[in-house]
């Protein structure tokens, strides 16, 4: 990556241009995005809302492409292969008495094959209902507990087979949010006053073990208060905790209808080694495996100085430290079962048992992330939405993608190699500059959805055409969906050539070797365009920069010009022409030693039938050249 900006000098209208020019991404190559694929790019199907929605909600649709979304007073069913057999129904389905008139969606799940559970926030009274999914009828289900107040609030909760785990306060004073089986069969079991401090939670997640499954066990992942009150340690601090999903509560006298395996835990993310650390846990995304043991966790964290941190940890460790760990503030015998050990029968606990499950929840030990030195990533960037995708194509090793949603309405798709990121392109998913209200991997077709409040756009993540048309760009890449064969890049399969770890080109020479290609934003006809630059004018001189890992120049003469940076272009300008600077201008790119000629010009002082006056050429310049750097 080329950093620093040459300053052009303050005459006429180059200072006009300087302050556009004077843009620059300083950050080093690691943080860089290596590409940046426009909203006008392929592999986008658009959905506009009929009208804007402030809050939304997704969740996938039976069939593939499509896509429930919660809105205002509205529930959405799109579908993406076929957009106008798309539908829309007025929620709640039949308005209550008393109905205020508003009613943002705030829980929308799958119950099961034919009903959907949604609940909304109808002023502030909240309602559940349980509907079919061909939306024909729906029936009332209290909603205490399983709502929250205001669509603004988070309250994650979670269906497993057929039990509502849930996190929202009961009431709408008091902070009463507790972790709560809050609907279903088996019994309702709540938290324990003592067992949290003013918790937020983040997320919810279910771990199954298909060979033990008395300990399958509900996590979830929330900010609190520190118990650490002094004045420089940061306010909140970050826990995982666990239940069992055995749970049925204590004995009559002791933890009676309330988790009797509830355990929490410090999650760690920071360096250690300078006591600095990202306390602050803001989305959690879940990455399940066949063997629970493999599952990870990925945790998005901010600092109180706002920077942000993302932390990846194993289940197997988070469930090792529950396992192992001394107990905060108890130094005695643990009693047998441990506390936090997931029994068929928790009612007939000892009292010693149930007692300290009662007094001791926290757990002395952190968990600490896979690398524990330095989280995976740290980024100015306010990471807001997060999932993660496990590439796998046969023959191929397999990679984990990152796809982070940044406060400004873009999305980062990050590589993570070797315990180490790589980000593959920074995504345009909207025409209009928007927020992203809500994001949503489908990992079996590789489209990710994100909405704003004016629309939802479906991402082809396999859309690799847009790297270029050699196979040195579609190896450069990087992109695990991606992989060089029959003479293009495409998504990826067994034979393709892909590189993930290190982009290696070598692998390229078996190929056919094809000429310099140009990029595929450039206009083909641009190449070796004549071009008309009237003397004593000033000029300029555009090339895309495809990849913003590679080190872009020009050249004339025999004569290297370092670029001048705009957002997406290496430009060359020329103050005034002179007789010796006309003839052929060539744009280089070059990334990993392999050069590619971009583009190529040669200026003319005049040519007889098509010159314009200078006067117009010199308009032209200007517009062109704002249109290009806004
Ligand atoms: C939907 O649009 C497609 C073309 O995009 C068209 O072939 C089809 O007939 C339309 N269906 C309906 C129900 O309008
Ligand atoms: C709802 O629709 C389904 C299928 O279209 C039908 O079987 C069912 O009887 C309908 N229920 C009501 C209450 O209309
Ligand atoms: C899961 O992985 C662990 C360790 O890799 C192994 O001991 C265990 O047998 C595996 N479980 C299943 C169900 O495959
Ligand atoms: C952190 O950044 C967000 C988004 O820009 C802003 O809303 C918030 O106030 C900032 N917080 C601090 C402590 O600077
Ligand atoms: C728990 O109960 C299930 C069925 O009720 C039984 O199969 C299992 O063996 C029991 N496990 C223990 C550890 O008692
Ligand atoms: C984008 O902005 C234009 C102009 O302001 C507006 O007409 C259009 O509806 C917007 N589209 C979306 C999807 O927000
Ligand atoms: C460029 O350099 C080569 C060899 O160094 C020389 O032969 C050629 O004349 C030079 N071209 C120009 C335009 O200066």
């Amino acid at each position: 990556m080329v950093t620093g900006v040459k300053m052009c000098s303050p005459i006429r209208t180059e200072l006009l241009l300087c302050l556009f020019l004077l843009f620059l991404d300083a950050l080093d190559s690691k943080y860089t995005p290596r590409v940046i694929l426009p909203a006008t790019g392929e592999g986008y199907v658009r959905y506009e809302f009929p009208g804007p929605q402030e809050h939304i909600l997704f969740l996938h649709g039976q069939e593939k492409g499509t896509l429930y979304v919660g809105g205002q007073n509205k529930l959405f069913n799109i579908n993406f292969n076929s957009l106008n057999q798309s539908t829309v129904i007025p929620f709640p389905l039949e308005v209550a008495t008393g109905y205020k008139g508003r009613c943002d969606v705030t829980v929308l799940h799958r119950y099961d094959d034919s009903h959907l559970f949604v609940c909304g926030t109808d002023g502030e009274t909240p309602q559940c209902y349980m509907m079919t999914d061909t939306w024909n009828s729906s029936e009332k289900v209290s909603p205490a507990g399983i709502s929250p107040f205001s669509a603004t609030e988070k309250a994650p909760s979670l269906f497993v087979e057929g039990e509502l785990y849930s996190t929202s306060r009961l009431y709408k004073e008091g902070n009463g949010k507790d972790l709560r089986r809050s609907w279903g069969e088996k019994k309702k079991v709540w938290m324990h006053d003592k067992s949290r401090k003013d918790p937020k939670y983040i997320a919810i997640t279910s771990v199954s073990r298909k060979d033990d499954p008395l300990n399958d066990k509900i996590y979830t992942f929330f900010q609190e208060k520190n118990p650490d009150t002094s004045p420089d340690a940061d306010p909140w601090i970050s826990r995982v905790a666990q239940v069992c999903k055995v749970d049925q509560g204590g004995s009559r006298s002791i933890l009676h209808s309330m988790w009797t395996s509830f355990l929490k835990a410090r999650l760690a993310c920071g360096v250690p080694s300078e006591n600095f650390f990202y306390n602050r846990l803001q989305e959690v995304y879940v990455l399940h495996a066949e063997n629970w043991t493999d599952s990870r966790v990925y945790g998005v964290f901010s600092s109180a100085w706002n920077m942000t941190a993302i932390c990846i940890y194993s289940i197997k460790e988070i469930d090792s430290v529950f396992t192992h760990s001394q107990f905060q503030g108890y130094s005695g015998v643990i009693p047998n079962p441990r506390p936090g050990t997931c029994v068929n029968n928790s009612q007939t606990l000892k009292d010693n048992v149930l007692k300290m499950a009662k007094d001791h929840p926290e757990m002395s030990d952190w968990i600490q992330p896979i690398v524990k030195a330095a989280p995976f990533m740290i980024s100015d960037r306010h990471y807001r939405k997060i999932q993660v995708d496990r590439v796998t194509v046969p023959c191929q090793k397999s990679h984990n993608v990152l796809l982070l949603a940044t406060d400004n309405g873009l999305i980062h798709k990050v590589l993570e190699v070797n315990h180490s990121p790589f980000i593959i392109a920074e995504i345009h998913p909207f025409k209009n500059k928007s927020h992203i209200q809500s994001m949503i991997l489908d990992s079996t077709t590789k489209k990710l959805y994100v909405g704003s409040n004016y629309e939802v756009v479906e991402i082809d993540l396999q859309s690799c055409e847009q790297y270029g048309d050699g196979c040195e760009q579609c190896i450069l890449s990087r992109d695990p969906y991606c992989g060089w064969s029959n003479n293009k890049c495409a998504k990826a399969e067994c034979a393709a050539v892909q590189q993930v770890e290190d982009g290696d080109l070598s692998h390229c020479t078996q190929i056919p070797k094809y000429k310099h290609y140009l990029s595929q934003r450039g206009n083909p006809q641009d190449r070796q365009l004549k071009s008309i630059a009237p003397l004593s004018t000033p000029y300029f001189l555009s090339c895309p920069m495809t990849s913003h890992h590679a080190s872009h120049s020009w050249h004339h003469n025999n004569r290297t010009i370092d670029c001048q940076f705009s957002k997406s272009d290496c430009l060359h300008l020329i103050e005034r022409m002179t007789p010796d600077l006309y003839g052929k201008y060539q744009c280089f790119a070059e990334e990993k030693g392999y050069q590619r000629l971009v583009t190529e010009y040669t200026l003319v002082p005049r040519s007889g039938t098509t010159a314009l006056s200078s006067k117009v050429q010199f308009l032209g310049t200007i517009i062109l050249l704002m249109g290009l750097i806004l």
